[in-house]
């Protein structure tokens, strides 16, 4: 099981969630990685509020690199993570068939409460924390999900 995290930047959100899962994961068959829809940060760190909040929980994200989503990503994960209706729509409009585009899925659904993951990068320290807090709490449905399966 292959699944990608993807945000707009590769470089608040989905180095999170991708740091969440893997730390929820025992499963050694589960490999979790992270893209963005957007080139700006390639090769970036996450941000430092970001690898910051993820400390705070034991979790280390400061060695992930930022990477565009690219078009192999489909054929290489099983499934493809968004976190906003942006990320959405960007990603299915790369899809080349049914397939490709039944892998995307908007993170949040897998809640009831929430209809997307707010983008935290012109925000503040509390942003982060309460980005951590809503995938954290998506992620272990997610790993719930994974590991009975
Ligand atoms: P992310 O946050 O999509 O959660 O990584 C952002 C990071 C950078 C930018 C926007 C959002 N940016 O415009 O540079």
């Amino acid at each position: 099981m292959k699944i990608l995290m993807v945000c707009l930047g590769n470089i608040c959100r989905s180095p999170l969630a991708e740091g969440i899962l893997s730390d929820k994961i025992s499963k050694m068959n589960v490999t979790v990685d992270s893209a963005g829809t957007a080139g700006y940060h390639i090769g970036s760190k996450p941000d430092s509020r970001a690898i910051d909040i993820a400390k705070k929980n034991n979790i280390d994200i400061s060695n992930l690199r930022a990477r565009k989503f690219e078009f192999s990503d489909f054929i290489n994960f099983d499934k493809i993570y968004v976190m906003d209706e942006n990320n959405y729509v960007d990603i299915i409009g790369l899809a080349e068939t049914k397939d490709q585009a039944s892998k995307v899925v908007l993170i949040t659904d897998v809640l009831d409460s929430e209809s997307y993951v707010p983008d935290p990068y012109y925000g503040d320290l509390a942003d982060f924390e309460k980005v951590f807090n809503l995938l954290d709490k998506i992620c272990q449905k997610i790993a719930n999900k994974i590991e009975s399966r």
